[in-house]
């Protein structure tokens, strides 16, 4: 059984707006509505968890309660962290779940395929993430602003969500970044301090996260070319 995780608990601020972006429409539907109807037309997704900021618990509850053809789903209070919502619904996770995937509610522009493909690449290798090569050239600066190191491009990947996990090897990664005390921008990072490989599978550029408004614009024209 695969269940997936949504942290839904940020509060937008890079986006500007004055409340939580995964409320903003895109094509006539809130983002994190986009994002959980891609996840409910997979088959092979069962179950569905969102993290949500405790005041936005009912109202999020309200606007699910009228959306037809939703995968099972439970809402869970969020953190302050982002690993902390993901945390939560980790806890929240079916008990005859054996796979974990995490994706940003601020991703809709996610495909069945890429979900398909890392849920493929978990039951082989344990651990998956989604990720693209980097376009541009990247750069390591010191404190004023001068270019110390051009890491070799063609080495490095963009990592997306949705990264997927055995269940009980993620539940070892959070309980472990708990212990030390460890704060973590994504899953991998948490899942490769216990020593354990995570395999990179194809993502898709067109996969942002919605982050600033011009991201939105861009999500906007992305959107209306969605394919699956
Ligand atoms: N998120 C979360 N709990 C938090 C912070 C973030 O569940 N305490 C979620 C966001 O809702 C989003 C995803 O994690 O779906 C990725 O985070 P990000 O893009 O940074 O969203 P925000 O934190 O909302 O944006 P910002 O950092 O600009 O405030
Ligand atoms: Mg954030």
């Amino acid at each position: 059984m695969v269940s997936v995780i949504f942290p839904a608990a940020g509060h937008g601020k890079r986006m500007g707006l004055g409340f939580n972006k995964i409320f903003t429409e895109l094509s006539g539907k809130p983002i994190l509505i986009q994002t959980l109807l891609t996840f409910s037309r997979c088959d092979c997704v069962d179950e569905l968890i969102i993290a949500v900021d405790v005041n936005e618990m009912e109202v999020i509850q309200k606007v699910l309660s009228k959306i037809p053809r939703l995968k099972p789903y439970k809402i869970v209070a969020g953190g302050s962290e982002r690993q902390y919502s993901v945390y939560n619904g980790l806890m929240a996770v079916s008990p005859d779940a054996d796979i974990v995937l995490v994706h940003d509610a601020a991703r809709p522009l996610i495909s069945e395929t890429v979900i398909q493909n890392v849920v493929n690449e978990v039951m082989l290798s344990g651990g998956a993430v989604c990720a693209v090569p980097v376009k541009d050239t990247t750069a390591e600066i010191n404190e004023m602003g001068f270019i110390e190191k051009v890491p070799d491009r063609n080495k490095l990947w963009a990592i997306q969500t949705p990264q997927g996990f055995k269940k009980e090897i993620l539940v070892e990664a959070h309980k472990k970044a708990q212990e030390d005390d460890f704060l973590g921008t994504d899953e991998a990072s948490l899942v490769r301090r216990t020593g354990r490989a995570v395999k990179l599978v194809m993502g898709s550029y067109d996969n942002i996260k919605v982050t600033t408004p011009t991201d939105l614009l861009m999500a906007e024209m992305l959107f209306s070319h969605k394919t699956a």
